[in-house]
């Protein structure tokens, strides 16, 4: 079983992040998603372009078939909760980096309440099929989304250590000197 438990602890709220894609289909109380989306809000992106609009799902249907769409995000077909990100359309290597902030932030803000959540990125043909099914407007772009929900209790169990170890990745001064603290 994956657990996403409320805490406290900014440092281990941030460690204890997972992607969480089996959901028990409970809905997502209204006073999570206000903190959800004022958190996207608030999130820094380049030049405060802000270049995003997010677009709320909570049809299932819709959700079905958004995560039908060309991509990696059937995982979501059981999620009581979507959020589209429709970026503006404009520098898309800057676009993404904002992207990935929002996205995180987001599944920050839900794992603050116990609630799970993964992103899940489109094919390009997949997010023009979800540009047409939501009425995004033409020039806007549409990579990804982030399902919320419930960890699902009969979920896979998550992995202990899924992480390289610091030793591996951190480097003192310059590349290829171990970092050490003493
Ligand atoms: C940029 C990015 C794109 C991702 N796209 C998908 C995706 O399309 N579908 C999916 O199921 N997971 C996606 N993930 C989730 C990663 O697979 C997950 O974060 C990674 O395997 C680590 O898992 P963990 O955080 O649970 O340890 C994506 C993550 C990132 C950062």
């Amino acid at each position: 079983m994956t657990e996403t438990t409320p805490t406290t602890d900014p440092i281990r709220l941030l460690t204890s992040l997972r992607a969480i894609r089996e959901y028990d289909g409970r809905p997502i109380p209204d006073p999570v998603l206000a903190d959800i989306l004022r958190v996207a809000r608030w999130s820094g992106s380049a030049r405060n372009d802000q270049p995003w609009d997010f677009i709320v799902v909570r049809d299932r249907e819709t959700i079905a078939r958004l995560a039908g769409v060309d991509g990696s995000a059937g995982f979501a077909a059981g999620a009581p909760l979507v959020i589209v990100i429709a970026l503006a359309g404009g520098l898309k290597l800057r676009e993404s980096y904002d992207e990935g902030r929002v996205s995180e932030r987001m599944m920050l803000a839900a794992h603050a309440h116990g609630i799970g959540a993964n992103t899940g990125w489109f094919s390009p043909t997949g997010g023009a099929a979800v540009k047409e099914m939501l009425a995004i407007p033409e020039g806007k772009w549409v990579r990804s989304m982030v399902a919320f929900g419930y960890p699902a209790t009969t979920g896979r169990p998550g992995k202990p250590d899924v992480r390289k170890p610091l030793a591996e990745i951190a480097h003192e001064g310059r590349f290829g000197e171990p970092f050490g603290t003493e």
